[in-house]
């Protein structure tokens, strides 16, 4: 059975919030925070190693209580129920919606066409456990008896961004192995990375759901095409395996029947790092680690699963952007790690929350009235803060923000620790708080700045403050806790989508440029003028003709 196809602008809780939101979008969050002792408190998830404090926000106890009547009224328990038990969600494809499976234990059922995939799923991992541990282990070898040394992860999207962030997330656990990613159809990325490349001692892990996306199979063919320059045809076997759901395809390529690993088509691309697609997780830091993650992500299944929505992490946080972003119609947020390791987080999260909400037609096929899907960005703190914090304080967008940390390092170094998350508490206090203009003056006396001084400066040092911000500070960086937190932010994404009444799980709109751009590269080829373009495409196309 589809989702509801409910407008989420018809329920009563849109309207009552509509109302709800004149009477406080001009209160400072201060004023909460004064008159409510056990705001922090009443506002915060403490949720096995997560402590989420969402009191930073511009909301009050009753904001949160309409938008729970939301949650409510668009069905969102019944949605969440249909995406566990797979039914077809992803109505425009056609496909079950069932990543969560994956993270599943072996003694679950999870059925898809009346047929039980949890014993395939358990298959294929106990492939890639085993193929993990004969490269880590070094008894298999190249095709020269070389133990490996590199892994190349060929793929884009979904096929990369997740992998590669986990990878670079989880450095800290890797072993010998090196990892790099190829995604990019731009020849300087394979070329740059064949470079530091022994073929004799390199695994090339080609990963395609579709096994027809230009960028991977073009990458993919180069590297062949350089690895047979040193090796044979019957070397292929030994160095090239692939992930996809299209065996036929990955055969024609030439690989080799063992060397394929499965996924299948109820798994959406940019939610398949816990299928095969995670295989270079599992090759940079081990299959137990790999495990590990996906043991993480189904303790946030469960959560989410069972959690009154009140307490239910993915579900508040859904919530709370919507309130931004339709109410204060906010139209980005950031998402800031305190960790370096965090480095490509928001770059997963782009794909993931873009290609998912970033829709304008619901799920009647209606074009809907309000904002959806927003734009995600970040980078890690501290950097961040020497970049772009300078917009967030006294800019003039509201710009929701998501500070995530750790509360133990892993490197075990007190004095950079305890500097990095001074900064990770002071930023979220200084955006709440701000600086009035009484406490510039303060300042400005308490340093005998003179009077002229004063008045000339002090408007540009004043903060207002107000600015909202989630806390999600973690005990430390694990596979375990690094496999929530990335389920944590698929569930707050599918949330979204169920609100806005949009379909989360198709992505069309990747499809005209990638259909324009095979047009115009057959039309590169050409050496008649070309006809059927606006004079601007015209143009570019014949001066890049000219010039290549
Ligand atoms: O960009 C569109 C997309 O279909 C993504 O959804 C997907 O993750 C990516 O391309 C790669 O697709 P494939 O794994 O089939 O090569």
């Amino acid at each position: 059975m589809p989702l509801p196809k409910i407008n989420p602008t018809h329920t009563k809780a849109w309207k009552k919030l509509l109302e709800h939101y004149k009477s406080i979008k001009d209160v400072h969050m201060m004023q909460w925070f004064s008159e409510n002792e056990n705001r922090a408190s009443e506002m915060t998830i403490h949720w096995e190693d997560f402590y989420v404090d969402y009191s930073k926000n511009r909301m009050d106890a009753k904001t949160m209580a309409l938008l729970l009547e939301l949650a409510e009224e668009t069905q969102l328990k019944l949605a969440i129920d249909k995406q566990f038990q797979g039914d077809i969600i992803n109505e425009t494809e056609g496909r079950e919606v069932l990543h969560t499976a994956l993270r599943s234990p072996r003694s679950a059922k999870i059925e898809v066409e009346g047929q039980d995939i949890i014993p395939e799923i358990y298959e294929v991992k106990a492939k890639i456990k085993d193929f993990t541990n004969g490269i880590v282990d070094g008894k298999r070898k190249g095709y020269t008896n070389k133990a490996f040394t590199d892994v190349v992860n060929i793929g884009i999207g979904g096929s990369d961004l997740g992998p590669a962030m986990v990878v670079d997330a989880l450095q800290y656990y890797k072993n010998h192995l090196t990892t790099h990613f190829v995604s990019n159809v731009d020849g300087d990325h394979v070329n740059e990375v064949l470079k530091k490349l022994n073929p004799e001692t390199t695994l090339f892990v080609i990963v395609s759901k579709t096994f027809t996306t230009q960028e991977t199979l073009s990458n993919a063919n180069t590297i062949k095409a350089w690895f047979l320059k040193s090796a044979s045809e019957n070397d292929v076997a030994k160095h090239f395996v692939a992930v996809s759901t299209n065996i036929e395809k990955v055969k024609d390529f030439g690989i080799d029947g063992d060397n394929i690993f499965p996924m299948w088509t109820w798994v959406g691309g940019r939610f398949s790092l816990w299928s095969a697609v995670g295989l270079s997780i599992s090759l940079a830091t081990g299959f137990d680690n790999f495990d590990k993650l996906l043991a993480g992500a189904n303790a946030m299944d469960n959560h989410f699963k069972t959690a009154d929505f009140k307490t239910n992490l993915p579900v508040v946080l859904a919530l709370i952007g919507i309130w931004y972003t339709n109410f204060f119609e906010s139209e980005s947020e950031a998402v800031i790690g305190y960790s370096q390791y965090l480095n490509q987080f928001a770059t997963y999260l782009q794909q993931a929350n873009m290609e998912s909400n970033g829709k304008s037609v619901d799920r009647n096929g209606d074009k809907v009235t309000y904002q959806t899907g927003n734009i995600v960005w970040g980078e890690p703190g501290t950097n961040s803060q020497h970049a772009f914090f300078q917009l967030i304080h006294q800019g003039t967008k509201l710009i929701p923000a998501d500070f995530i940390g750790f509360a133990k390092s892993l490197h075990g170094n007190k004095d950079h620790q305890d500097k990095l998350m001074s900064n990770f508490i002071a930023q979220t206090e200084a955006l709440l708080n701000g600086k009035s203009k009484e406490e510039v003056v303060a300042e400005f006396k308490s340093q005998n700045t003179s009077e002229e001084t004063i008045k000339q400066l002090t408007p540009f040092k004043v903060f207002e403050g107000n600015k909202p911000t989630n806390t999600i500070l973690i005990d430390q960086l694990t596979p375990e806790s690094l496999g929530k937190l990335i389920a944590l932010y698929e569930h707050k994404i599918f949330v979204q989508g169920v609100i806005w009444n949009v379909y989360s799980y198709d992505q069309f709109g990747v499809e005209l440029g990638k259909q324009l751009a095979s047009k115009i590269l057959k039309e590169f080829g050409t050496k008649d003028q070309i006809a059927g373009h606006d004079s601007s495409t015209s143009n570019l196309l014949e001066y890049y003709k000219k010039l290549s």
